[in-house]
């Protein structure tokens, strides 16, 4: 953890009215320029760490740093859009400003309901940047399930320009489903699983090293937590009960993967 991160959890657990925290005990430092996936299956507090992060929920226990200025694009960014005209969401330099940084320039007189799913996607990444960088860049930029409905042409294009946007400074947090798009777009993923920071480190890392699809296998088979690919195939050919298994999830604990470097 760089003691000048941009971002800085400490033990954070938050929920919603007086349920069961949606995430818990999540420590998790994120430097300026850090492209970051965050992957997990519906439920994993995906959504509650990126609203954790942007202050829009507070914590129970443990301490958020982060800054002001932050932009963030909701899972149904289409609310977003209310005006005929391209221009008309976005008037003025600052809205101009914010259309060159998304690529949009050249859509000014279209109706925002006639883009395609990947520009509506940048138009409301635009929007939400404007709303809170008046003077350039926000420090950071959340997406919560950018790629819904889009193809993989129009994928590449929203990773294009998200690479270009973190390469100027802020940092970028993506919230998916989308593994591929997590595994060819971002350097470093952080895999949430019931909550819990599951594993943290390099992209190829943890979607390849087993670590997503171990626990994508423990989930199938109701281990309660990451196995190895190992103990899923021996859980499968003995009919194991998953209480049996030696690798129960410790609460609390997180797996980190550390970095190159
Ligand atoms: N507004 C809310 N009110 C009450 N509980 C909520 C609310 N939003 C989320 N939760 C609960 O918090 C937990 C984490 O949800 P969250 O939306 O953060 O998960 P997610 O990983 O983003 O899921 P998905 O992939 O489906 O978007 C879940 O148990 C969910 O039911
Ligand atoms: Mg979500």
């Amino acid at each position: 953890m760089s003691s000048r991160s941009l971002i800085r959890l400490e033990r954070v657990t938050c929920g919603y009215d007086r349920g069961t925290p949606a995430i818990e005990d999540v420590d998790l430092a994120v430097d300026r320029g850090d492209f970051i996936g965050i992957v997990g299956p519906s439920g994993s507090g995906k959504t509650t760490l990126l609203r954790a992060i942007a202050g829009l929920v507070a914590p129970r226990r443990g301490k958020v740093e982060a800054p002001d200025g932050w932009a963030m694009v909701p899972q149904a960014p289409g609310d977003l859009l209310i005006r005929e005209r391209v221009s008309e969401e976005l008037p003025g330099a600052v809205g101009e400003r914010a259309l060159a940084a998304v690529g949009l320039s050249g859509a000014l007189d279209a109706d925002p309901r006639d883009l395609s799913g990947g520009e509506r996607q940048r138009l409301a990444l635009a929007i939400a940047m404007a709303g809170r960088a008046e003077s350039g860049l926000p420090g950071l930029i959340c997406l919560d399930e950018p790629t819904r409905g889009m193809d993989t042409a129009r994928k590449h294009e929203l990773a294009v320009r998200l690479r270009e946007l973190a390469a100027d400074g802020p940092a970028v947090l993506v919230a998916t489903h989308d593994v591929e798009f997590a595994a060819t777009l971002a350097e470093r993923v952080v895999l949430m699983g019931e909550g819990e920071v599951l594993a943290d480190g390099p992209a190829e890392e943890i979607l390849s090293g087993g670590w997503y699809f171990a626990t994508e296998v423990a989930r199938a088979l109701g281990a309660g937590g990451p196995i190895t690919p190992e103990q899923g195939a021996a859980m499968l050919t003995r009919g194991e009960r998953p209480a049996q298994l030696p690798m129960e999830r410790t609460p609390g604990r997180s797996a980190k993967v550390e970095g190159g470097d």
